[in-house]
């Protein structure tokens, strides 16, 4: 046994010991959410002390731009629809620092306020506890959220989504081009020890034929499952999805699987459910989700961008007015959030919207 092996890495092992090597998207989903030992079932992943930290994590300064933006279009869906609630979406909402940003800039606006219903997609039972507290004191005298399991049961609706750092948390399928042709990559056992390797023939887009030996092609199902179920919603009521994360265009080859612990990467095979595990998000398959489903698709946007258009600077002198003994770790949360050596032009910002909706904001400029 090696330094770094973790029960749930004795579990895979014996697992794949029993009935042969694991997919990689099965590897990371159980890495992930293993209902006894997965990452985020267990782990206290955010902050200085655990192992990464995330954009509202960082400073009140992205909430309150990504929260004034889901008011603007929030409003432009109540406008259009004048009777009923709006959902307000969040799936992956971590200690739900976003939610309650978002929700204070919202309690600005009576009116909308008083429509907006909150729905939580969180498969951590100890996260969905946190999430309660955090949003519970931002929203006091208010329902609770609602918490689903995914987003199939959140009702029919219109709705506004914001989702940061969620689609790259979702089990990525690999395939691996060998001399044998394209293969699903799978984690197997070499030598007692856990290995990538290839397994049975896989199918590609035709694009992808003359790929050199040893690429490697993500695809995303459970991503673009969520991304078809929103926007046929769309199709149906008035929605908009923001979607913040890191992540490419277009489809291309690339092993963009990754893990990290206390703020450093390592080996995707070790420390298996106490390391966080992401991959890049594929921006063009969220778009043709939408298209195909008759919806439409904005972007992707540098973060930068996004926010700058938004006016974070002008937000940032302002707090910095008010809190003048703040100014430095304002300073510096808003060079984070922006530059492009931190997260500035590495994350990038969709819109999806219904049919018909005009681009919103900064997009319309774009
Ligand atoms: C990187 S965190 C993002 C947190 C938050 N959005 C933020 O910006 O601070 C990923 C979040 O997605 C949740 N998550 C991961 N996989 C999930 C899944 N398959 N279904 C629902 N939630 C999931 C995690 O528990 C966590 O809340």
């Amino acid at each position: 046994m090696t330094e770094a092996e973790t029960p749930l890495a004795r579990i895979i092992k014996a697992e794949i010991g029993k009935s042969g090597p694991m997919p990689v998207s099965a590897f990371m989903a159980r890495a992930l959410t293993d209902p006894d030992h997965g990452y985020y079932t267990t782990a206290t992943p955010f902050g200085v002390d655990g192992d990464f930290i995330t954009a509202p994590e960082m400073s009140q300064l992205f909430g309150e731009i990504v929260g004034a933006w889901a008011v603007h279009v929030a409003e432009v869906i109540a406008t259009a629809i004048p009777d009923g609630p709006i959902h307000l979406i969040e799936p992956g909402p971590g200690r739900g620092t976003l939610m309650a940003d978002i929700l204070r800039v919202a309690s600005l606006r009576p009116e909308l306020d008083a429509r907006v219903e909150v729905h939580l997609v969180e498969a951590s039972p100890k996260l969905r506890e946190t999430q309660r507290a955090t949003i519970g004191k931002a929203r006091p005298d208010r329902t609770e959220p609602n918490w689903h399991a995914e987003i199939g049961t959140i009702p029919e609706g219109p709705f506004v989504l914001v989702a940061n750092e969620f689609f790259d948390a979702l089990p990525v399928e690999q395939a691996v081009k060998t001399n044998g042709g394209w293969r699903r990559r799978v984690v197997s056992l070499e030598d007692g020890n856990l290995a990538f390797a290839a397994g049975e023939a896989a199918q590609v887009p035709e694009q992808f034929n003359d790929a050199q030996q040893g690429a490697i092609l993500e695809t995303c199902p459970p991503a673009a499952g969520i991304a078809k179920n929103l926007t046929q919603r769309m199709t149906r009521q008035p929605g908009v999805v923001l979607v913040i994360d890191y992540g490419y265009d277009m489809p291309a080859t690339g092993d963009t699987l990754q893990a990290v612990r206390r703020h450093k990467s390592c080996d995707p095979l070790e420390h298996i459910g106490q390391a966080d595990l992401t991959a890049h998000v594929c921006f063009g398959a969220l778009a043709h989700a939408a298209i195909t489903a008759g919806a439409q698709a904005f972007g992707p946007m540098p973060q930068a961008q996004f926010l700058s258009e938004l006016g974070m600077a002008e937000r940032a002198e302002k707090l910095m007015a008010a809190r003048p003994d703040r100014r430095g770790d304002i300073e510096t949360a808003f060079t984070r959030l922006v530059s492009p050596d931190a997260m500035g032009s590495l994350f990038k910002v969709m819109a999806l919207t219904s049919p018909g909706m005009g681009a919103p904001p900064p997009f319309a400029n774009a």
